[in-house]
């Protein structure tokens, strides 16, 4: 392994930190803005991105921040470019490489990832600027996700670890399973079991180390319309998930990260502290972390508002959240269910 995996990949997996993903394109980013009743725009995704990245002590619990290539490229916190801002704090900085969604053979319920045009010579790019790792989403449906569609996703997905590695960056390889949906805890699970394997064989294909890349998942659980099962069921359940598709020992990836995937902030935030209680009690050994956009984001958005006034309880309220999603949560949860 090239000393630079080996350091960025320490960095991101130190204890007690996780990795904050703020790498919405622009026009998602108005959106969520949209939904918050907040002004969109160039200066105020500027503005609220600012917000984030200066938030005092971010370096304390934010080990990696994944952003999007325009952000990584022209983005500034004060006069200094972002991607140099956060490696200053000791922060790794990544970049999304992937090109968006596409439809998949002309379904009108799967897609495919977009970007492997250009790859190699925009990683050797993200390299030389100083990125320590990237990022490429592909986007799975629980039900309905046929085995050419996933044949063909894992190989994408491997082809851009492949570049990745290549140009020395640890890929984070992110096979989504969507949560949206009525789908049950085991549907989940039988997808996820449909998926990783492809995704260890493509990359095995290409030889590429999942040693070397990192894994970001979805937590194996419910389809958020009911309902979201507790964080003892859905610790319990992902971790089974994960020993029966061998994902915890030296074959697997050197790490895990969870996507929050349209869950509360509040819940996904239960979920990462069971998760990571339970894998310390039952010896799992490879590490686990979260790697949050909305979880972490929603509480900012809420304080934040768009004014300048709210500005010191937008940071607060994001210092509190991260400091929640680092604590284990060892209690056994009774309910067995939580939220609507
Ligand atoms: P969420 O945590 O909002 O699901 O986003 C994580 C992410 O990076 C999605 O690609």
């Amino acid at each position: 392994m090239s000393t630079t995996i080996e350091h960025v990949l320490k960095t991101i997996f130190q204890p007690y930190k996780g990795i904050l993903a703020a790498d919405e394109r622009p026009s998602s980013m108005d959106r969520r803005l949209q939904e918050y009743g907040i002004a969109d725009g160039d200066a105020m995704r500027s503005r609220y991105r600012e917000i984030l990245f200066s938030t005092p002590n971010l370096e304390r619990t934010i080990s990696g921040v994944i952003l999007s290539e325009d952000t990584f490229a022209q983005h500034t916190v004060g006069d200094v470019l972002t991607r140099d801002f956060l490696r200053e704090l000791g922060i790794a900085v990544g970049v999304k490489v992937d090109g968006g969604l596409e439809s998949y053979a002309g379904s009108d319920t799967l897609q495919k990832t977009k970007g492997l045009a250009g790859l190699d010579d925009r990683c050797k790019q993200y390299r030389e600027q100083g990125a320590g790792f990237t990022k490429w989403r592909s986007a799975i449906p629980v039900v309905g996700a046929t085995d050419d569609f996933i044949t063909t996703v894992a190989t994408d997905m491997a082809t851009y670890a492949y570049h990745a590695l290549q140009n020395d960056l640890v890929p984070i390889i992110e096979p989504e399973l969507l949560l949206r949906g009525d789908h049950t805890v085991e549907a989940t699970a039988e997808t996820f079991t449909r998926v990783l394997p492809a995704v260890l064989a493509a990359l095995a294909e290409k030889k590429c180390n999942p040693q070397q890349c990192i894994l970001k998942t979805s937590f194996i659980t419910d389809g958020l319309t009911d309902g979201v099962l507790s964080a003892d069921e859905t610790a319990k359940r992902t971790l089974a998930v994960f020993r029966e598709t061998k994902l915890d020992g030296n074959k697997g990836f050197y790490g895990i990260v969870f996507l929050s995937g349209g869950l509360e902030s509040k819940t996904a935030i239960a979920y990462i502290q069971r998760i990571k209680a339970l894998a310390e009690q039952e010896a799992f050994k490879t590490p686990l972390s979260f790697s949050y956009a909305r979880a972490l984001q929603e509480p900012v958005l809420l304080e934040w508002k768009g004014e300048e006034t709210n500005v010191l309880n937008a940071q607060l309220a994001f210092t509190q959240t991260l400091q929640h999603a680092i604590k284990k949560y060892k209690g056994i949860e009774e309910a067995p269910r939580c939220g609507a």
